[in-house]
């Protein structure tokens, strides 16, 4: 099997250089690359490397994530979102090869305390959330054969995450303040990776388009930014009797308390039922992954 890797230095892309290692002959490319374009601003060259390398797979973890950022570059946010994989999708349908994405909980509007199903009306509510929206309809509508992981905050052991900035915040003061009324799973991008290896293994292997479509891929269970740093704390005290760490409270805020560019959705869960019934994979909590993750840095 011949699989294209784009952005394989983004958090997902890294733990897909590892997870897809073993299904076969993988080209891992970045935007700098040169033998082959992966340059997401530029769509035609991208299709190019498809129609010349011609994969039978092509897993597309490249994307413009810079949230707030989106809002005053809306161009290039939908070049990279919006175009670029309608250009794979294209190229992917001509060759007959599957197209791999990712998209996103931003493409709802936060409405609501029930998990989203696939099928339900989205809403986005920023540039990011729109242009991630209209990626997902665009490969749709190309009719090449597509599996869309819609994720929710990816962190990863590499690189900043979240994690990382509360543990130095708690080490450097005694009193933080998080927001409490944003809900959703942190997921890792080894998760998101693993099963794009086992789901690709499984399409592969019936040959069919049946399992093609939209997924939700991330960790069971769900917390709010607040859960997620409190347990953060904890896990790290459990981890190293004296993490050195200064905090003593954490402060639950609303949503309100920091204000940014980009409105982010208040209810973010997921509902991973069609992926565990297509797949027969099993999301596990998401304190599985964070442990696993604090484990590793601290
Ligand atoms: N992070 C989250 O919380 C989250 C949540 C839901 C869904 N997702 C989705 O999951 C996917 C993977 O996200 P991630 O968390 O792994 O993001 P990430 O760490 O920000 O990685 C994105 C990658 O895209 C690359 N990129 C940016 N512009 C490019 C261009 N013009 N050409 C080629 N590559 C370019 C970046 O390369 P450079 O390093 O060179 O900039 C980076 O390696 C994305 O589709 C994202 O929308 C992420």
């Amino acid at each position: 099997m011949k699989i294209l890797l784009l952005g394989k230095n983004g958090q997902v892309g890294w733990e897909l250089q590892r997870s897809l290692a073993p299904l076969g002959e993988v080209l891992a490319l970045d935007r700098h690359s040169t033998d082959f374009c992966g340059d997401l601003s530029q769509p035609e060259r991208l299709a190019q490397t498809v129609r010349d390398w011609r994969p039978d797979v092509i897993v597309n973890a490249a994307a413009h994530t810079a949230v707030d950022k989106a809002e005053s570059e809306s161009e290039l946010a939908r070049c990279l979102n919006v175009t670029a994989p309608a250009a794979l999708a294209q190229a992917a349908a001509e060759i007959g090869a599957w197209l791999v994405h990712y998209s996103t909980d931003y493409v709802f509007n936060g409405e609501g305390d029930q998990a989203w199903q696939e099928g339900d009306a989205t809403g986005p509510l920023s540039v990011y959330g729109q242009t991630k929206l209209e990626g997902e309809q665009a490969i749709v509508a190309s009719s090449c054969k597509h599996l869309i992981f819609r994720a929710s905050w990816v962190y990863a052991a590499r690189g900043g995450n979240f994690a990382k900035t509360m543990l130095r915040l708690a080490a450097e003061r005694e009193r933080l303040t998080v927001i409490d009324d944003q809900h959703g799973a942190p997921t890792g991008a080894d998760l998101i990776a693993d099963v794009t290896a086992h789901a690709i293994r499984q399409v592969m292997a019936s040959q069919t388009p049946a399992l093609a479509g939209i997924y939700h891929l991330v960790a069971s269970g769900e917390t709010t930014w607040h859960g997620y740093a409190s347990h953060v704390i904890a896990q790290a005290r459990h981890l190293q009797p004296d993490p050195g760490l200064k905090v003593t409270e954490i402060a639950p805020v609303p949503t309100t308390a920091f204000p940014t560019p980009a409105q982010r959705p208040l209810n973010s869960r997921l509902s991973t039922h069609k992926l565990q019934e297509a797949f027969g994979l099993v999301p596990p909590p998401w304190q599985q992954g964070v442990n696993r993750m604090l484990a590793e840095i601290l």
